[in-house]
């Protein structure tokens, strides 16, 4: 698992106003790269993930750790409207999106990005069903207002991917 920051967290988060203390959701968080970076913007995290080790990894002030399977319904752990930003990186499983979603706050913001389609040839994960469709993501998110969106492939040495990316907000 890579430790450092997602830059497209890092270049969403130089883009939208973070109030202090904002509430923040790092969804299926791994070892906590992103948490971290939004507990530097002073945002209160609740980093979530199944996995008790990647969990144990790490620790800051204003971070609240989770565990739990948030592919089960009957564990899901969020209410309804309660987070300024959320955010979701090389994860996905589209029976959650809906509850993703309905976590956000009137006009608060969806940082994801996972792997698109093509990715399987260039390395992991192979399995299509966690990869992205062409535009998926927008539709995914078509009840949120669009601020960015791309589709990018890398191939640069050993660093190779293909991976979809958004920002949105939840504008009503
Ligand atoms: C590829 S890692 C990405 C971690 C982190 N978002 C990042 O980008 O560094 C996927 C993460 O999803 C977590 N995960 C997988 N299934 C899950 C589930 N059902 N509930 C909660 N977390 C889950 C795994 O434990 C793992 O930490």
């Amino acid at each position: 698992m890579i430790n450092k920051a997602s830059n497209w967290v890092k270049y969403c988060m130089s883009q939208i106003p973070c109030k202090k203390e904002a509430l923040a959701l790092d969804l299926a968080c791994g070892r906590g790269r992103n948490s971290i970076l939004l507990a530097k913007y002073n945002c209160k995290v609740i980093s979530i993930d199944i996995d008790i080790l990647s969990l144990k990894s790490f620790n800051r002030k204003n971070i609240i750790k989770v565990q739990t399977d948030i592919e089960n319904f009957l564990n899901w752990p969020l209410n309804k409207d309660i987070f300024d930003l959320v955010i979701v990186t090389n994860f996905l499983n589209r029976k959650i999106f809906n509850n993703i979603k309905s976590s956000i706050k009137n006009n608060g913001y969806l940082i994801y990005e996972t792997f698109g389609e093509g990715q399987q040839f260039l390395g992991k994960p192979k399995n299509r069903k966690f990869l992205l469709k062409k535009n998926e993501l927008l539709s995914l998110t078509k009840n949120l207002k669009l601020i960015f969106y791309e589709e990018v492939k890398v191939i640069s040495g050993e660093t190779k991917f293909i991976k979809n990316r958004i920002l949105c907000q939840n504008a009503r």
